[in-house]
């Protein structure tokens, strides 16, 4: 059955979503930092490469404390990053290469040198006292309540000047937005409006599930289990800080901005157990498009925890709600180190490729790259320095991108900011381009397979039991065209029994990338760690 792709969806349906961290992606001007005419120099990689959407993590002007989430100004473009007339040409040029560019939003919070901040911190009568949170402190001077910083420590930071606590659950240079000023909220939406005006196709927005919190300061339960060995940030609960009801009014109100436009996206970050985060999309679907889910990052990637993610997900999914899948991220571990998939590192992008919903890739994922092994003495990420409980610093899933074997990996002439990891001489774009069978190859592969695929982009998920505890399978089902996808996770040959499917079918990718053709589905054999997309004949 020769299939066809269809144009009636939505393009962040059919489309990939491919994660830029721009700091580390291509550096153009030699200040080992990257920038946007480096992204604009790769675009012909990643048309290569064959995503459909690119989401850069935030570019607006920065202390950088955390690196761009710290937004001091949300109209502009951080000198660092290039001008505002990069911006547009580069968005121009995404757009003409058929491409959709999806910005960082960062609501929840400013940077504290954001001019509303400087004056909301002035005095206590400043108009713009109540557009950040304000507490007066407990009895005996401390903080108002045991609400924790996701960076370590209370959330709450004393000002001297106004004698007063402010809000902060990120960095202390962070300091949190009221969203319940209508001030605020009108700013923030001409801010989504200055650059839906400017083309962007869609956000990405920052914590959208903190941006409310309990409205009498109540404390957050404690939590039972936490021993101080611990993150602090795992003392508590978070039922007064995170999934506040009154959210959604608000992310209503973002969506009806993105809906003054045509065909743009939000997508929003969301950490919270799947019957939480189905209540993002909205009960009428007119909140997040895509609530990101980060199910496979949050399990151990064995085949019994993915599939129990992948069919809890599909089963609380509400009906007519368009799924995604995360593998990595700019905050968590690469998927490829040993600590994730490792061995399974194939395995787990022809999973992404091959699940119903919307995949987000991360850049240097299509070629395997792994963790960095940066220093403690040398972290740069707030959070793996301020909190020391913390067993990893986010720097190392931050390296520069690995273009070739030059000298700083073809990321700059310069030294990068955080250093390029040791294995670039080996795992390099360069390299893997010139490779028959490489791990770039083959993500190449999937990605075009799933381009040309219907059943691949929109088809049923359905199940296959077969009694192995290691090898996971589903197919994805489409008018005639079913294709069946089976997962080795364990480090041993199996041979399963898929004869429940059908007789045979035909190989049209394995993670190897060194088998075709015609198989019995009686006894399908899978070599360690090996994964097949197969169409059922
Ligand atoms: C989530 C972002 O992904 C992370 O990088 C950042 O540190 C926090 N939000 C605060 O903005």
């Amino acid at each position: 059955m020769v299939e066809q792709a269809s144009g009636s969806y939505p393009w962040w349906e059919t489309g990939v979503i491919y994660q830029v961290y721009p700091r580390s992606f291509q550096d153009s001007n030699g200040d080992g930092i990257g920038d946007l005419n480096g992204i604009r120099a790769r675009l012909p990689y990643l048309k290569e490469l064959g995503i459909s959407a690119i989401w850069i993590s935030p570019i607006y002007p920065s202390p950088m404390v955390d690196f761009g989430y710290d937004v001091s100004d949300y109209t502009d473009i951080h000198p660092m990053f290039g001008t505002m007339q990069d911006f547009l040409d580069l968005t121009e040029e995404i757009h003409l290469r058929r491409m959709k560019v999806i910005l960082d939003f960062v609501p929840n919070h400013t940077s504290n040198q954001h001019p509303w901040f400087l004056q909301s911190k002035s005095s206590r009568s400043n108009p713009k006292r109540h557009w950040y949170i304000w507490s007066d402190p407990k009895p005996d001077g401390s903080p108002p309540n045991n609400w924790v910083s996701f960076f370590g420590g209370s959330a709450w930071e004393w000002d001297h000047h106004t004698g007063q606590y402010y809000l902060h659950l990120f960095a202390k240079e962070q300091p949190d937005l009221n969203w319940r000023h209508p001030d605020v909220v009108m700013n923030m939406l001409n801010a989504l409006r200055f650059w839906l005006n400017r083309g962007v196709d869609g956000f990405r927005v920052d914590v959208i599930f903190l941006m409310i919190k309990d409205a009498l300061l109540r404390d957050d339960t404690p939590n039972p289990d936490w021993t101080p060995a611990r993150p602090i940030i795992e003392s508590t609960l978070h039922d007064r800080t995170s999934n506040q009801p009154e959210v959604h009014q608000i992310i209503k109100k973002m969506r009806v901005v993105i809906d003054e436009y045509d065909e743009r996206v939000m997508i929003g970050e969301i950490y919270l157990p799947y019957k939480d985060l189905i209540t993002y999309y909205g009960e009428q679907f007119d909140e997040c498009h895509l609530p990101f889910n980060f199910g496979l990052i949050q399990r151990p990637f064995n085949a019994e925890a993915i599939t129990s993610a992948v069919n809890e997900y599909e089963k609380l999914l509400p009906r007519g709600a368009w799924p995604n899948w995360v593998l990595g991220n700019h905050d968590q571990p690469r998927i490829a180190s040993a600590k994730r998939a490792g061995a399974n590192a194939r395995l787990a992008q022809m999973l992404l490729l091959t699940l119903r919903g919307t995949p987000t890739m991360y850049y240097g994922d299509e070629i395997g790259m792994v963790n960095g092994q940066i220093p403690p003495d040398k972290y740069q990420d707030p959070q793996a320095r301020n909190e020391p409980g913390i067993a990893f610093s986010r720097d190392n899933v931050r390296t520069p991108m690995q273009w070739d074997n030059s000298v700083h990996a073809g990321f700059s002439t310069v030294e990068p900011w955080l250093p390029v990891n040791r294995d670039y001489t080996r795992r390099n774009v360069a390299a893997q381009r010139e490779e028959a069978n490489s791990f770039f190859q083959m993500v190449k592969e999937l990605l075009a397979i799933r381009a040309s695929s219907v059943a691949l982009n929109h088809g049923k998920y359905v199940f296959v039991s077969h009694g192995s505890d290691d090898v996971m399978a589903y197919l994805r089902i489409q008018g005639m065209v079913k294709l069946c996808i089976a997962l080795n996770f364990s480090d041993e040959e199996k041979s399963v029994n898929l004869s429940s499917v059908a007789e045979r079918a035909r190989v049209m990718l394995s993670t190897e990338m060194d088998r075709r053709g015609e198989t019995t589905l009686e006894r399908l054999r899978l070599r360690p760690h090996e994964g097949v997309i197969m169409q059922v004949l």
